[in-house]
């Protein structure tokens, strides 16, 4: 019953003053669900229960059509967990990260998937303070960073997009993947576009990015049930670019610089 309490306040703190609404709904979920829930993920503000990845990837690719990127992923986590586990995630403001569609606001720079992704992370991950790195990793961060740094090595590295609809859910069949080599939004659907041969005003390059949302969401749900389970381990070394290039960066550094690729003071 102390516990119970102390859970209680704590979440009106997290909550902040005024919400009232919020909190009443919190209330309503019933205490004792909202500790047991939270000791499985060891987090009590947003307590995870595992995802079914394609039930994920259908949400993210349906949603897309009405809110691009960033929010999509966000909607294809949180919607099923607003499901199976209620408060905080059936009264989140997905509209919070609209804002960072077409790269945040159409300037091309980080693709919104990741900030989806990365604010779904952020949340449940939030009360573990565990480190984490690969074997030999320079940096040791908090398992949270290294999942969502393991989210965007995947975005580079992979051919995408993978995901596919359900029989009449594409609005366009897509005939090409490509491999972005990079975080950025203005290069990775450059590249698809170029590949396709189609304009970014148009429904081909939209199923494309609903697509990327589902493999997004999809992936980032594939690692927090690992992390959830306990056998999530860091696949790729985290700050790994920052670290050999002295400079915040990505792999591609050649498709900018071409051959006179410059050395960071410090390097
Ligand atoms: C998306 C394009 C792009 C990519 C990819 C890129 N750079 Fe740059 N980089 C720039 C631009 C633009 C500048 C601004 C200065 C300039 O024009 O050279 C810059 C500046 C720099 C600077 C500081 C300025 C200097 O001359 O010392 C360094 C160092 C650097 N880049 C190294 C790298 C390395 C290493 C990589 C790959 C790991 C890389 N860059 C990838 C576009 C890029």
């Amino acid at each position: 019953m102390k516990d119970d309490k102390k859970e209680v306040s704590r979440r009106e703190v997290l909550i902040g003053a005024g919400t009232i609404a919020a909190g009443a709904a919190v209330m309503s979920t019933g205490i004792t669900g909202l500790v047991s829930k939270a000791k499985a993920s060891g987090d009590a503000a947003y307590p995870y229960k595992k995802l079914d990845v394609n039930e994920v990837g259908r949400i993210a690719h349906e949603t897309y059509f009405t809110k691009f990127c960033a929010e999509t992923v966000l909607t294809g986590l949180f919607k099923p967990l607003a499901a199976s586990v209620g408060e905080p995630y059936a009264s989140f403001p997905l509209n919070s990260v609209f804002w960072a569609h077409g790269g945040l606001m159409g300037w091309g720079t980080a693709c919104g998937t990741l900030i989806g992704a990365g604010t779904a992370v952020g949340l449940i991950t939030a009360g573990d303070s565990k480190k984490v790195t690969t074997s030999g990793g320079r940096a040791p961060v908090a398992v949270g960073e290294a999942i969502i740094n393991d989210v965007i090595a995947f975005y580079a590295s992979e051919n995408l997009p993978q995901y596919k609809p359900a029989a009449g859910q594409a609005k366009y069949e897509i005939k090409n993947q490509s491999i972005s080599d990079t975080p950025i939004c203005h290069i990775s659907v450059g590249k698809w576009m170029d590949k396709e041969d189609v304009k970014f005003f148009g429904i081909e390059r939209k199923e494309r990015c609903a697509r990327l949302s589902a493999d997004i969401a999809m992936y980032t749900a594939k690692l927090l049930n690992e992390w959830a389970d306990g056998t999530y381990k860091p696949r790729n070394e985290p700050l790994a670019n920052a670290l050999d290039n002295q400079i915040t960066s990505q792999g591609n550094c050649s498709e900018c610089h071409g051959d006179n690729v410059p050395t960071a003071k410090g390097a």
